[in-house]
C-alpha cells in the first residue's frame, strides 16, 4: 500500500467510520440551543415530520430543510444519496434514517414471542447487537423497535412481535434490546437508535382486532402494560412510538396522560416520541379531531414529537403558532428532543455511512450463529411420549409438511430486510446432515393464504429454482395427502411441519380462529392413520388450538419461525445435538374461547368449587392447554430444600431464596428454574401468582446446584385503588418452580 493510500484509508475512516465520541450533555445542550435560535417555523416543523421513502418531491421539502427523518430508505448508497440533500439545506441538519428491525435485519432471528422463549435476555441482546451492526452498515440509524406490547390474545396477528404476556419477563427482555441496539454509545457507528413501541396497551386491543379499542382500568395499564416501557426507558431508549388505539377514550397518539403525565413527568424521559404510521391524521378517524390542524395540535400539546408519514405537522404547525393556538415553546421543546437525539447518535459529525460495510457486516458465518443458537433456545419441546425424540440416526425420517421446506416462511412475519433464499428449511438441514437417502419428503397439502397478495413485510419469497431449495421429488408437483401417506409408510418415523404462513400474524393479520388453516389437519389424520410415531413440529407466530395433538402424536415441537437458521436449530433439536431448553412465554390456550388465557390471572370470589359454581366453563376446563413457563427437556430434573434467608423481610429489604436442582435423568440438560411470588391479602386483589426471577442453569447428569434468587421487597408492591405503589404487609407465597403451574411452595411475611 502506498504512503498516499494509507493516507486515504486513514482519512475515510476518520469522516465515515470512527467511533465518535458521544458528546457531553452541556455541548449538546448548547448546539441544540444555538440552532433553535436559527431556524424558522417551517424548519421546525420539519424537524418534526418523518416521511416514507425519497420521492423527488421528499427530495425536494429535503433540501428546503423540511424534513427531519425518513423511513425505509435502505442502503449505504441511497442512504447517504439523502443525507448529501440533507446537507444542501439551510440549517444542514442530517436526517434520521428509521427502519422496522423487529427480529434482525438480514440476519433474520427468531420472532420475537419465540426468542422470549429462550429466557436467555443476554443471548438476545447479543442478536440485537448483530441486528444494529448489519442495519447501521446499511444507512438505518433508528429501528423501530422493540415491540414491547405485552398480549393476552393470540387472536392480535401482533402478539408474535413481542415477548408474550408476562410483565417482569418482558422488562427484562426490553431492557436488553434496547442494550442491544444502543450499545455502549448511540454515536458508535454499529449502534442504532431504538424505538420502543407501541406506547402503550395496544395488546389489549379488544377482541384480538388489530387497531381496535382498548379500554383497561390504570392498575392493568400500571401493572401489567407500562412496565416493559419503563425498562426500555430506564434503560436508555432513545425513542418511544405511540400507539394507534385509543386508550380509554383517548387515542393513545393524543394522549396527556400517558405522554406527559407518565412518561415525561413520572419517568423523566428525554428521548422523543414518534407518532405511528399516520395516527395523528387519524385521529380524525377517532372522532377526537376535525382535521388534520386540531389533530396535529392534540398530539403535539400531549407529548408526541414527531410525526410519522401523514405530513400533519409539516403542514400545520407553522399556521398553529403564528395564530398562537400552539406556543412556540411546545414546538420548540419537540424540535430540541429530535436535535438532541440527532447529535447523540452522532449523525452532525459523521452523516455518511461507510459503504464498505455492508460488504463486510452483513449475514456473516458470525451472525448466522447467534441466529441458529437463538433459535435451539427459542424451541418448545411440549411432549415427548416415550421418548420418541431425540430421533436415532438410524432411521429413515419422513419428513412431510406444508411447512417442512417453505424459506419464506421460516423467517417469519416481520423479516427487515431478510431474503427468503438466505433461509435453511428443516428439510435442508435434516438432509444435510443425515443424507437424502434417510430424509424421505412429501408437501401434503399447501396452506392457502387468507388474503391473496398480502406478505406483510416478508421479502417475496424466490422461486425455488433461484433460492437453490432442494424442491424434493415432490416439490414441483401438486401437494398430494396420497403421497404423504405413501411417503409415511415408507419411513420408520415421521415429522409433521405444519402450522400458518409467516403473514398469517403480524400487524392486520388477527384471526377469529386457532385452526391450522387450510387442509392440515386431513393431512394430519391421514398420516396418523399409517400408525407410525408422529413428531409434530407447528410453525406459527401464535399458539394454535391443537387439543387433539396430545392424543394423536408422540411428540409435539412449537418451533414458531426461527429466521434464518430456524432449519438447523430444529434440527439439532430433533436430531439431540443438545437437548431443548426453550419455554413459553404465554399460556396456551385449548380453545379460542378461552381467551384471555393468563397465568397471572387474579383468584376471583370463585376460584375453584366442589360444583358448578365457580370461575369457568361448564363445557371445557379453564387451565391452558400448556402453562406460562412450560417447556421439557431430553433429561429430568427434581426440585428440592426451598429456603428462605429469614422467614420475615423488611418493606425495604431483599427476599432471599434458594432451592437445590438435581437433573435425575441420563442426559446433560438446561433448566428454566423459576421464581413466582404471591400476596395473598392486599388493598388490590393480586395474580395468583408473579414471576419475579429466572435463572437457566445446565446440568449434567446426576449433577445438583442451588439456585439462589435475590428480590427487592419493593419489587414485591402493588398500586393501591388510589395507584399509590405500596409493598402490603403480611404473608406472601413463594415457589421455585419448572412453570407457572407447578414448583415447590413455602411462605414469608413483609414487615
Ligand atoms: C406501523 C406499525 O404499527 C409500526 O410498528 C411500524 O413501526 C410502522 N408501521 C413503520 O413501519
Amino acid at each position: 500500500m502506498s504512503r498516499l493510500h494509507i493516507v486515504f484509508v486513514l482519512l475515510f475512516t476518520c469522516s465515515v467510520g470512527a467511533i465518535a465520541q458521544q458528546l457531553s450533555d452541556p455541548e449538546i445542550e448548547s448546539r441544540v440551543n444555538t440552532l433553535l435560535k436559527q431556524m424558522t417555523i417551517e424548519e421546525k416543523a420539519g424537524q418534526l415530520t418523518q416521511f416514507a421513502g425519497a420521492s423527488p418531491q421528499t427530495m425536494d421539502l429535503i433540501k428546503q430543510g423540511k424534513v427531519g427523518s425518513l423511513l425505509g430508505v435502505l442502503g449505504a448508497q441511497q442512504a447517504n444519496e439523502v443525507q448529501r440533500a440533507a446537507l444542501q439545506s439551510r440549517l444542514k441538519i442530517p436526517l434520521i434514517l428509521g427502519y422496522d428491525v423487529i427480529h434482525g435485519y438480514r440476519t433474520v432471528f427468531p420472532v420475537p414471542l419465540a426468542s422470549a422463549g429462550s429466557f436467555d435476555p443476554q443471548l438476545i441482546e447479543q442478536a440485537e447487537r448483530v441486528a444494529a451492526k448489519e442495519a447501521s452498515a446499511s444507512g438505518v440509524k433508528w429501528v423501530f423497535a422493540p415491540m414491547v406490547d405485552i398480549a393476552r390474545d393470540p387472536r392480535w396477528g401482533r402478539i408474535v412481535e413481542g415477548a408474550g404476556e408476562d410483565p417482569y419477563l418482558g422488562s427484562l427482555i426490553a431492557a436488553a434490546k434496547i442494550r442491544g441496539f444502543q450499545g455502549k454509545s448511540l454515536a458508535d457507528p454499529e449502534s442504532v437508535v431504538a424505538c420502543a413501541k407501541h406506547y402503550v396497551a395496544y395488546g389489549a386491543t379488544e377482541g384480538g382486532r388489530d387497531y381496535n379499542t382498548v379500554d383497561i382500568s390504570e392498575q392493568l395499564l400500571r401493572e401489567v402494560y407500562l412496565p416493559p416501557f419503563h425498562a426500555a426507558v430506564d434503560a436508555g431508549s432513545g425513542t418511544l412510538m405511540s400507539a394507534f388505539q385509543d386508550l380509554n377514550g383517548v387515542p393513545a397518539s393524543a394522549n396527556h396522560h400517558t405522554l406527559t403525565d407518565i412518561l415525561l413527568d413520572e419517568w423523566k424521559f428525554n428521548g422523543f416520541v414518534v407518532s405511528d404510521f399516520s395516527a395523528i391524521h387519524e385521529l380524525i378517524a377517532h372522532g377526537t379531531a376535525t382535521d388534520d390542524a386540531q389533530a396535529a395540535t392534540e398530539s403535539l400539546t400531549a407529548g408526541v414529537d414527531m410525526d410519522m408519514v401523514d405530513g400533519a405537522y409539516l403542514k400545520a404547525l407553522p399556521g398553529l403558532v403564528k395564530s398562537g393556538k400552539v406556543p412556540a415553546s411546545v414546538v420548540d421543546e419537540a424540535v430540541r428532543r429530535v436535535l438532541r437525539i440527532k447529535f447523540k447518535a452522532g449523525l452532525f459529525e459523521h452523516p455518511y455511512t461507510d459503504a464498505n460495510r455492508e460488504k463486510t457486516d452483513i449475514l456473516t458465518p458470525e451472525s448466522r450463529e447467534v441466529a441458529r443458537k437463538l433459535g435451539f433456545e427459542s424451541l418448545v419441546l411440549l411432549q415427548n411420549n416415550n421418548d420418541l425424540l431425540p430421533l436415532s440416526r438410524k432411521q429413515t425420517i419422513a419428513v412431510i409438511g406444508p411447512l417442512a421446506n417453505d424459506k419464506a416462511s421460516q423467517l417469519g412475519p416481520w423479516a427487515g430486510n431478510g431474503q427468503a433464499a438466505d433461509a435453511v428449511t428443516p428439510l435442508e438441514a435434516l438432509r444435510q446432515k443425515l443424507g437424502n437417502d434417510h430424509v424421505l419428503y412429501a408437501k401434503g397439502v399447501d396452506i392457502p393464504p387468507f388474503e391473496s397478495g398480502r406478505a406483510a413485510g416478508v421479502a417475496a419469497p424466490a422461486p425455488a429454482s433461484a433460492t437453490g431449495a432442494t424442491g424434493g421429488e415432490t416439490e414441483n408437483q401438486p401437494a398430494s395427502i396420497d403421497d404423504a401417506v405413501s411417503t409415511a409408510s415408507k419411513s420408520d418415523v415421521v415429522v409433521l411441519f405444519v402450522g400458518e404462513l409467516a403473514a398469517m400474524s403480524g400487524e392486520a393479520s388477527s384471526r377469529s380462529s386457532l385452526d391450522l388453516p387450510g387442509d392440515q389437519m386431513k393431512l394430519i389424520d391421514a398420516v396418523v392413520a399409517t400408525r407410525k410415531p408422529v413428531v409434530l413440529v407447528l410453525e406459527s407466530g401464535r399458539p394454535l388450538d391443537i387439543r387433539w395433538a396430545p392424543q394423536k402424536v408422540s411428540a409435539i415441537v412449537q418451533a414458531w419461525f426461527l429466521g434464518v437458521e430456524a432449519g438447523n436449530a430444529i434440527a439439532h433439536t430433533l436430531l439431540g445435538d443438545a437437548s431443548p431448553s426453550g419455554r413459553l412465554p404465554l399460556s396456551w390456550p385449548r380453545s379460542v374461547g378461552e381467551i384471555p388465557t393468563y397465568y397471572n390471572h387474579k383468584s376471583t370470589g370463585r376460584p375453584t368449587a366442589p360444583d358448578r359454581w365457580h370461575t369457568g366453563y361448564l363445557d371445557q376446563g379453564s387451565a391452558p392447554l400448556f402453562p406460562f413457563g412450560y417447556g421439557l427437556t431430553y433429561t429430568k430434573f427434581s426440585y428440592g430444600n426451598l429456603k428462605m434467608e429469614s422467614p420475615a423481610v423488611a418493606a425495604n429489604g431483599t427476599l432471599r431464596v434458594s432451592a437445590d436442582i438435581l437433573n435425575t435423568g441420563a442426559r446433560e440438560g438446561t433448566e428454566v428454574v423459576q421464581l413466582y411470588v404471591h400476596d395473598r391479602v392486599a388493598p388490590t386483589s393480586r395474580p395468583v401468582r408473579e414471576l419475579k426471577g429466572f435463572q437457566r442453569v445446565s446440568l449434567a447428569p446426576g449433577e445438583h446446584k442451588t439456585v439462589e434468587f435475590t428480590v427487592k421487597a419493593n419489587d414485591l408492591g402493588s398500586y393501591d385503588p388510589a395507584m399509590h405503589w405500596i409493598v402490603p404487609s403480611g404473608t406472601y407465597d413463594v415457589w421455585v418452580a419448572p412453570d407457572s403451574a407447578s414448583g415447590i411452595q413455602a411462605a414469608f411475611e413483609v414487615k
